[in-house]
């Protein structure tokens, strides 16, 4: 569409959740830096929740890409644990890794355990993501529990990070047992006005193109109007450059941006008051 007129190879702004655009701000480092740590230290259970369209499912796909490049990690992803039941949730975990499941859950769990302890002795780390995990029903989360105590004195034999919206981390206070297990919680929120326009330039760079096109005062505007929200940045300047286009402006201008967001209503949500992500006051 507008790629030639501004010398890029790609839309810079898609929002899939592709890796190679993932920008990596201080707290989007943080977390993936922590998940790494409890996978290589076999340290059991992390936990990302966060705001809708913060970054996790980027993380997630990252994460896996990185580690799936590592021949001494095994890792699964589970991408929805859209799933019934929990017998259903251990039969897609196993199927995952390649394990047939058994007649029964308990025959099943105990096969898993197996192949668990089997790859320990022989140095291989099980990752296991799930990503969605806001989804996962009481019983599934019993069954993190079991997968948790596959563990050696001093290390697990299971690696788990589960990543969903905030109410993650509200189904988990209801679940002490789970809870107390987890290694590391991390938080994802807003971005500042510096994390946006440093994404912008980099996911306007990753496409091809040189110098983004928009003005400071654009830029203030379209961080009040996403505010500071992942996939409102990348919905609302692909809409803003679109405008921009459509007048064969080389810049995109502030009323290119309210115009885009009226468009896409954001201009009906209040916009939030810029806060410190929960993470970072966690360390
Ligand atoms: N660190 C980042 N750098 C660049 N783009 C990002 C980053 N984080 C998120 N995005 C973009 O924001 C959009 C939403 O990201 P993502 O799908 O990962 O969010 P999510 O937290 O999984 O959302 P949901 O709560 O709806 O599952 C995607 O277009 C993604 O490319
Ligand atoms: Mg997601």
């Amino acid at each position: 569409m507008y790629q030639e007129f501004y010398g890029l190879a790609e839309i810079p702004f898609s929002i899939s959740p592709d890796p190679r655009y993932m920008f990596l701000t201080s707290q989007h480092k943080e977390a993936l830096a922590k998940c790494q740590y409890i996978v290589n230290q076999k340290g059991g259970l992390a936990i990302i929740y966060g705001d809708v369209g913060t970054g996790k499912t980027t993380i997630a796909r990252r994460l896996f890409q990185l580690l799936r490049e590592d021949p001494n990690q095994e890792v699964a992803m589970i991408v929805t644990p859209d799933l019934k039941t929990d017998t259903a949730f251990l039969r897609r975990v196993m199927a995952e890794f390649k394990v047939q499941p058994k007649r029964s859950h308990a025959a099943s769990l105990a096969e898993f355990q197996a192949y668990a302890t089997q790859a320990f002795s022989k140095d291989k780390n099980l990752v296991l993501l799930v990503d969605e995990a806001q989804q996962m029903t009481p019983n599934m989360l019993e069954v993190i529990r079991i997968f948790l105590n596959f563990e050696s004195d001093t290390a697990k034999f299971l690696q788990i990070v589960l990543l969903g919206q905030n109410e993650l981390a509200a189904i988990l206070d209801k679940i002490p047992a789970v809870k107390s297990r987890v290694t590391m919680f991390g938080a994802l929120s807003s971005l500042t006005r510096e994390d946006t326009e440093q994404m912008i330039a980099f996911r306007w760079q990753a496409a091809g193109g040189q110098q983004h096109p928009f003005t400071p005062e654009a830029l203030d505007t379209l961080f009040r109007l996403s505010r500071g929200l992942p996939r409102e940045i990348c919905k609302l300047s692909n809409e803003s450059v679109i405008r921009a286009f459509v007048k064969e402006s080389k810049e995109v201008t502030p009323d290119m941006v309210e115009a885009a967001a009226k468009e896409l209503r954001l201009d009906q949500i209040k916009p939030n008051k810029q806060k410190e992500p929960a993470y970072a006051s966690k360390r």
